[in-house]
């Protein structure tokens, strides 16, 4: 079989037929010529399909290990689609720490469309069973790794115990990348990105995606796509697959990169807990090392200081830019206290494990020499 690499390389990509252009042109066109009405090549209006989306999702496709893909303009817009999808009356199951869009876009307006919601924490997936065999949930959505702590969830258990009650698994993939785990190989319906992250990965262009082997469902993301205006645009896909051709080896990077970095804070008497999936210390360690090929670029710190003190303190750094999002080649500092999370009240953000010293860093692929001295420059 296809290895991950070759795929990322060669996946959705022919030469092109006319002059033989190895990489494929982008297609930055609306529409398409037809010879007599209604008689295309494929494609009638951008909106609706393009080839550069057509090239990405064989690729993403490819990588998940799924048969369908369907790109959008964002990850969220890739989550709106789901409401051609769900109907009034029906209700979703979300884990309680997902990303924070998602919890809005769900909260805010697909409730107002008539759609019950209800979040819950994922780590004793007992419960999670348990609600779900009160039969009233359509669709069971949750990530793993989670944002900022890093939370797994066990991908297997959790969509057998969908399937058991023909409720649809929806898992965003985005903090993993399909470098390190597929889910639809575990058993979920559907797998979602944000791609504005790994896949791209140089922190230039937002897009979503969602894979799937249900042929339903690509149809009905597809029809959400025309119907809603949700399309990306042909420049933003062409560079999305020119950011997920080197996907593997800059996840090697990400990953050997936060190891050292999480091994690091572990050992450093300024810091009180470090949150990474490959320590032996974090509470997903046993599920992640089973469904994860590698534990993610992503690593999570608790500073013994204040709001105040880690704010100014995590301005200070070189390397690590102080930025919303995650996942690019550079590295990036987040302090949820007064950034993703600043809008929760500080009780409230307590009792969910969001300490005040609490620092998100998304690692880059620099060398790790000169991350570890930044680290020290700020920590010392
Ligand atoms: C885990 C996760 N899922 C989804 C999203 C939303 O994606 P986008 O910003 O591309 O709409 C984000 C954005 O930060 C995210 O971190």
């Amino acid at each position: 079989m296809t290895k991950f690499n070759t795929k990322a390389v060669h996946s959705g990509q022919e030469p092109e037929k006319e002059f033989g252009s190895v990489i494929p042109p982008i297609y930055q066109t609306t529409t398409y010529a037809q010879e007599h009405p209604a008689q295309t090549k494929g494609y009638d209006y951008t909106r609706a399909g393009n080839p550069n989306f057509t090239n990405l999702e064989q690729a993403i496709a490819a990588l998940e290990g799924g048969t369908y893909a369907t790109v959008f303009s964002s990850g969220l817009a890739t989550v709106t689609a789901l409401l051609n999808i769900l109907k009034p009356g029906d209700n979703v199951l979300g884990i309680n720490d997902m990303y924070g869009g998602t919890y809005r876009l769900m909260t805010k307006v697909f409730e107002k469309m008539g759609i019950g919601f209800k979040t819950m924490p994922f780590e004793d997936l007992e419960a999670v069973k348990k609600e779900l065999t009160t039969g009233s949930y359509t669709l069971l959505s949750f990530e793993t790794p989670t944002n900022p702590l890093l939370r797994i969830t066990d991908i297997e258990e959790a969509c057998s115990a969908a399937k058991k009650h023909n409720v649809i698994s929806f898992v965003d993939n985005t903090f993993a990348s399909p470098a390190l785990q597929q889910p639809l190989t575990l058993g979920a319906d559907i797998v979602w990105h944000s791609t504005t992250k790994y896949i791209g990965g140089h922190s230039d262009v937002v897009g979503g995606a969602i894979v799937t082997n249900h042929a339903q469902y690509k149809e009905a993301f597809d029809f959400a796509r025309l119907s809603m205006g949700l399309n990306p645009s042909p420049f933003e896909t062409w560079l999305t697959h020119r950011g997920l051709k080197t996907l593997g080896v800059r996840m090697d990077r990400h990953c050997t990169n936060a190891k050292s970095i999480a091994h690091m804070l572990e050992q450093h008497p300024k810091v009180a807990k470090v949150y990474y999936p490959g320590l032996a210390s974090h509470s997903g360690n046993v599920t992640a090392a089973k469904q994860m090929s590698d534990f993610g670029g992503m690593v999570s710190f608790e500073l013994k200081a204040s709001v105040e003190e880690t704010a100014a303190k995590i301005s200070r750094f070189k390397f690590f830019t102080l930025a919303e999002s995650l996942g690019g080649i550079e590295s990036l500092v987040n302090h949820p206290a007064t950034m993703t999370h600043a809008s929760i009240p500080a009780d409230i953000r307590h009792k969910a494990g969001l300490a005040d010293g609490l620092v998100r860093l998304s690692v880059g692929i620099e060398d790790v020499e000169d991350l570890m001295d930044d680290l020290h420059t700020i920590l010392d």
